[in-house]
């Protein structure tokens, strides 16, 4: 698979996603998000990725959002048809069933926030910035903006940020709980490479079983939840997984899970 948008490594089934446009600050245009589709689609069924970074070439942007030229463009229809294209995608890698994390190296701005809250995690640079400037241009955002920002920073705070379209820093997003957490840019890709590396060693199928637990509970009431998260439990009950990871504790040894 080869692509003219996107750097897509796979080092030691860790996939390393990179939007390389970095003359127009990685902005997500239709050959960008064509393209991420197809990665999205690669991570939620090959089974030798189990995980994988999103992040921006260049020093200054992870993804300054939508491209505004393909914007400008688009009348009622395809507008809509743009937005439901975007929050598919977003949605897919959201779903993709492998922990996401996105590297936030730069400008997230629009789409580009919208994408890093797709990601299950999110590790800024100290030179981040973050915001929903669509209001600036006229829209508002499409790319699932409305939804998941006041999902993990509350109402207030995301209303504050979609109606005035101001720019936060990375500190600010830290605060507010758009970010796990704030590093110094030359250590961005290593530390976020250590978070997955954590992640990737836990038992794949329990890390799945979360990942849909917490997506889906979150839409339910509490008793639906909470008979989802016991399914799970009992579902792992029956894996492999489990009955290493608590046979190595009580052998007093580190487990080697497989997935099954
Ligand atoms: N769509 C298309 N092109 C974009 C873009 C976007 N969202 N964001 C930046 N670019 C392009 C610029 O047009 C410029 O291209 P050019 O060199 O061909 O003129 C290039 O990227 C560099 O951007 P520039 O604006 O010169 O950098 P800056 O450091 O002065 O400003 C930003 C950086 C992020 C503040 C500014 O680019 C910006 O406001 N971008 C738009 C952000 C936005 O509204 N996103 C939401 C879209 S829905």
């Amino acid at each position: 698979m080869t692509y003219q948008t996107l750097l897509f490594d796979v080092r030691d089934g860790l996939a390393f996603i990179t939007v390389n446009r970095p003359d127009k600050l990685n902005a997500l245009n239709d050959q960008v998000m064509a393209e991420l589709t197809q990665a999205a689609e690669r991570l939620a069924t090959e089974p030798e990725i189990r995980g994988a970074i999103v992040t921006g070439a260049g020093p200054k942007a992870f993804i300054a959002g939508a491209d505004i030229g393909d914007l400008s463009r688009q009348g009622p229809f395809d507008g809509k048809a743009r937005a439901m294209r975007g929050q598919a995608v977003l949605r897919r890698l959201e779903t993709c069933g492998k922990p996401v994390l996105a590297a936030v190296n730069g400008f997230a701005l629009g789409g580009g926030c919208e994408l890093a809250m797709a990601c299950h995690l999110r590790i800024a640079s100290e030179n981040a910035k973050f915001g929903q400037p669509e209001v600036k241009l006229g829209i508002a955002p499409g790319y699932g903006g409305t939804q998941r920002l006041p999902r993990l920073v509350g109402k207030g705070i995301a209303l504050q940020l979609i109606l005035s379209g101001e720019m936060i820093d990375a500190q600010e997003a830290y605060r507010i709980g758009l970010v796990n957490k704030v590093v110094p840019a030359a250590d961005l890709m290593v530390e976020s490479e250590k978070v997955m590396r954590g992640i990737l060693a836990m038992a794949p199928l329990a890390v799945r079983l979360c990942l849909e637990a917490v997506d889906q509970g979150f839409e339910m009431t509490l008793d639906e939840g909470l008979l989802l998260e016991a399914n799970h439990f009992g579902l792992l009950a029956a894996t492999h997984d489990m009955k290493e990871g608590t046979t190595a504790f009580l052998e007093k040894r580190p487990p080697r899970f497989e997935g099954r």
